[in-house]
């Protein structure tokens, strides 16, 4: 251990954190080599210039946002689209699905402090009956989608060292789910300190540095890091499905979209939603010299959220979802790359718990310092042949972020009932409903029975008798 704290302690020095181990020698033999273990994981040139770009420099933000354009995108049937390419894109997604090409991909490293639930996210509770997990639910749609299109869909899941071992005893004791083991491979993302607004990195306890998940976008590098990319390379698989374990009603392997995806030739494709009104809280897809990006609504200033056309609808009407479709070659030239392509890291400013000179533990009331996470989409410029299609966000979006109000438990809940009413329409039966949609009765549709509407209607209408759908009642 002496030679290691020697050259850590020097290390740490040079790049002007000697702070981390201000209270090394109060600490007993265990805690100091826990401080020493964590210490060597810290990449401190990559927080050097963190700090130099972030902290003390002029960061600039989003660029020049005069010359933005809305980023096009292939329209839904009903809304205008081409039906007939849909089809097309549906059947290519098909044939790439049932040739195993395609890899299912949950980034679930979040700490989800927004809903403020003890536990990692994918565990809380989100149908509206049965209350199975979020974890439950994709893997009840995945295992319906392998056994549809005959074939084994490996599904990559990303944690961070904060949750990780509690998702993998989540698997553990609920039997993943009816996954085979060996299909389920959780990625572990990295860890960046969180540092003070002089550029120190912070102490949560004496012997340990407040460090926080890399963000969503750090998948990209722990795909590459922890050989994710490898294995999918080994097993044929190059097209990588994307989306947040917040969503339970997304699609999580959508034909059409993957169709497009290949269709395109497209390294990174993009689901869009036509946003509900002129200052919701969601990125716009946009060009920005040529290139595809998603701009934050917190970047774009107001008057140009409202910018509406010459028909009245607004101009950057397309909103992100957070789903996409990877090239796995993409995500290897993204994630593996050094320098040039890699993916900015961006600064928010938060309330991090410290450690004070007195050794006493503060939770601060306002933002003390900051935490630095690089975001998916600013994968988006780097790429060849970006698609965007439309999707319906009735089928694809209804995220848990806050314990209360807007995107919800409640919500979620409320839009799956709506979706399993539709879905029993579609197939032509009666459900009375109010004119929100939502069904005057509670039931559920399992997921292993149907994960997604045109599979419901062939899956319910090969159903010799059909059920009562009454109160209480699960589709399975
Ligand atoms: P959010 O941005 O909603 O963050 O993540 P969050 O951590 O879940 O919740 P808050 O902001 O603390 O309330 C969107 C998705 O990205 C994943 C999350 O798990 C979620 O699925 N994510 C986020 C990661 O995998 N790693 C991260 O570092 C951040």
């Amino acid at each position: 251990m002496e030679s290691t704290k020697t050259a850590l302690l020097r290390s740490f020095a040079l790049a002007g954190q000697s702070n981390v181990f201000q209270f090394f020698d109060q600490l007993d033999v265990s805690d100091q080599e826990c401080l020493l273990s964590q210490a060597e994981t810290v990449d401190l040139a990559e927080v050097n210039s963190l700090v130099e770009e972030h902290v003390f420099g002029d960061h600039s933000g989003p660029g020049n946002l005069t010359s933005l354009e809305p980023a096009p995108y292939q329209a839904r049937p009903e809304n205008g689209g081409d039906a007939s390419k849909w089809e097309v894109a549906s059947a290519a997604g098909a044939a790439a699905i049932r040739a195993g090409r395609v890899a299912a991909f949950s980034v679930a490293g979040g700490q989800g402090t927004r809903l403020g639930y003890n536990g990692p996210k994918g565990t809380y509770p989100v149908t509206p009956l049965t209350g199975k997990s979020l974890f439950q639910v994709f893997a009840e749609k995945i295992t319906r989608t392998s056994e549809r299109f005959k074939v084994n869909i490996p599904w990559f899941i990303l944690t961070s060292e904060i949750n990780n071992d509690a998702i993998i005893s989540a698997f553990e004791e609920s039997n993943f789910f009816g996954l085979s083991r060996d299909s389920v491979h959780f990625i572990v993302q990295g860890l960046v300190p969180a540092v003070d607004f002089k550029g120190k990195m912070i102490l949560s306890e004496k012997g340990k540095i407040a460090m926080t998940p890399d963000g969503h976008g750090g998948s990209l590098r722990a795909l590459v890091r922890s050989g994710a990319t490898k294995i999918m390379r080994e097993k044929g698989i190059d097209v990588v499905s994307y989306f947040q374990i917040d969503n339970p009603i997304v699609q999580c392997i959508d034909p059409a979209f993957i169709g497009f995806h290949l269709i395109g030739n497209s390294e990174l494709s993009s689901k869009m939603v036509q946003k509900e009104y002129a200052l919701e809280k969601v990125g716009h897809f946009c060009v920005q010299n040529g290139n595809n990006v998603v701009v934050e609504y917190s970047d774009m200033p107001e008057a140009m959220q409202k910018e509406v056309n010459a028909d009245g609808s607004l101009r950057f009407n397309g909103g992100s979802v957070a789903i996409h479709i990877f090239d796995r070659d993409y995500i290897e030239r993204i994630g593996g790359s050094t320098e040039g392509s890699k993916l900015p890291f961006h600064r928010a400013d938060k309330k991090i718990p410290y450690v004070n000179e007195l050794g006493a533990i503060i939770h601060p009331e306002v933002p003390n310092g900051v935490k630095f996470e690089m975001f998916v989409f600013d994968a988006l410029p780097m790429a060849r042949n970006p698609v965007i299609i439309e999707a319906a966000r009735e089928d694809d979006f209804s995220p848990v972020k806050n314990a209360t109000g807007i995107d919800s438990p409640k919500t979620c809940k409320e839009d799956q009932l709506r979706m399993f009413a539709r879905w029993l329409k579609a197939a032509g039966e009666y459900i009375q409903t109010d004119d929100s949609g939502l069904p005057m009765i509670t039931f559920e549709i399992s997921h292993l029975f149907a994960a997604d509407e045109s599979d419901f209607i062939s899956q319910w209408g090969a159903l010799d008798s059909k059920p009562e759908i009454t109160d209480g009642f699960i589709i399975e």
